[in-house]
């Protein structure tokens, strides 16, 4: 147990959850956690840096746990607890914020394209964004973080903190907080959407037709996916940079029914679009029911729900304390 390597990640309770989330992130973490120590949190702080509804606040931080779970996060192996029940979280975010150049936070892409989407919306709290997710990920101490392409150069800020502003200022020598690892998954860490192959899947893009989500009926993914951007070529290709849907959408297949993207390529060298389709409708909704099924047992019991979530949280709660703890002695609090 002791030498295994620690795990923390996480996804925001924001509407609900896509494909891009299980397969970029979720996915990745089922096979992960029996090698690993693994901490799990719904960052239902980050989920308030954009406009939100608080009427559903609450509801989606459940259904995001439930989610994991209904994923195959099994609860006696990792700790699934939600980040603002978490004080520390906070408490490192602030000293954090002190000790981070303004410049490292100029240089964010995400906040950059996230504040055009936002107008004049713009939240301190989403500049802020990625030093909460460094207080997330350094408070665990945290060996390995897997995240999706789009969260690398937050991991390096991470990185970059822990280093050079903790441990090389406060540190006389010995390290104060862990210098994490990104896991960048070679395939799923960048689902796109299906609307366009060269943007990613995402739960704030205002088209509902571009992503499916974990909870669509069969109807809806049948819509969602005849609707599908495609193209006037014959064959599914997946190296064809000409072709960004082909590629997206045979890449979800291979991961959905495990079979080499290579392969499949072989198989669809002569299919068309509407024959692929059709495949990918029926795999999909093969695929999500398990995960349909077991949510619905699991979001009508509250009781068992709760009971995973407050013993995640105290098995969360003991290892962030110390580390906050540590850190405030160094940086010379009373
Ligand atoms: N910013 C991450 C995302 O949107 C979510 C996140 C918050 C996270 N804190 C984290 C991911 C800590 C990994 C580790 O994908």
């Amino acid at each position: 147990m002791k030498n295994k390597k620690r795990i923390l990640s996480g996804v925001q309770p924001t509407g609900d959850l896509h494909l891009g989330n299980w397969l970029g992130a979720i996915k990745n973490w089922v096979d992960l956690q029996y090698e690993h120590e693994t901490f799990l949190c719904v960052v239902d702080l980050h989920a308030i840096t954009a406009k939100y509804d608080s009427k559903k606040l609450a509801k989606d931080t459940l259904s995001t746990a439930a989610l994991y779970l209904a994923c195959g996060i099994n609860p006696d192996k990792c700790s699934i607890f939600i980040q603002s029940q978490i004080p520390a979280h906070t408490e490192l975010c602030w000293i954090l914020n002190c000790i981070t150049p303004m410049n490292w936070m100029e240089r964010m892409i995400q906040f950059k394209e996230k504040s055009i989407q936002q107008g004049n919306n713009v939240s301190i709290g989403l500049f802020n964004y990625p030093i909460l997710m460094a207080a997330d990920i350094l408070l665990y101490d945290a060996d390995l973080v897997p995240v999706g392409e789009d969260q690398k150069q937050h991991l390096e800020l991470a990185r970059n903190i822990a280093q050079q502003r903790v441990n090389a200022e406060f540190g006389k020598g010995e390290p104060i907080l862990k210098v994490p690892e990104a896991i960048i998954m070679k395939n799923g860490s960048k689902i796109m959407s299906l609307n366009d192959g060269l943007k990613k899947m995402s739960k704030s893009d205002p088209n509902e037709g571009s992503r499916i989500n974990l909870l669509d009926d069969a109807d809806t993914i049948t819509k969602k996916i005849k609707r599908a951007k495609s193209d006037s070529k014959v064959g599914i290709e997946f190296n064809n940079s000409q072709r960004p849907e082909s590629r997206n959408l045979l890449m979800i297949y291979s991961i959905l029914n495990n079979k080499d993207i290579k392969d499949l390529e072989i198989e669809f060298e002569n299919t068309g679009w509407g024959t692929f389709k059709k495949l990918m409708i029926e795999q999909v909704i093969e695929s999500l029911l398990p995960i349909q099924e077991r949510y619905k047992v699991l979001i009508d019991d509250r009781h068992e729900l709760n009971k995973i979530l407050l013993k995640g949280r105290e098995n969360a709660e003991k290892v962030a304390n110390k580390t906050l703890h540590r850190v405030k002695s160094h940086l010379g609090f009373y």
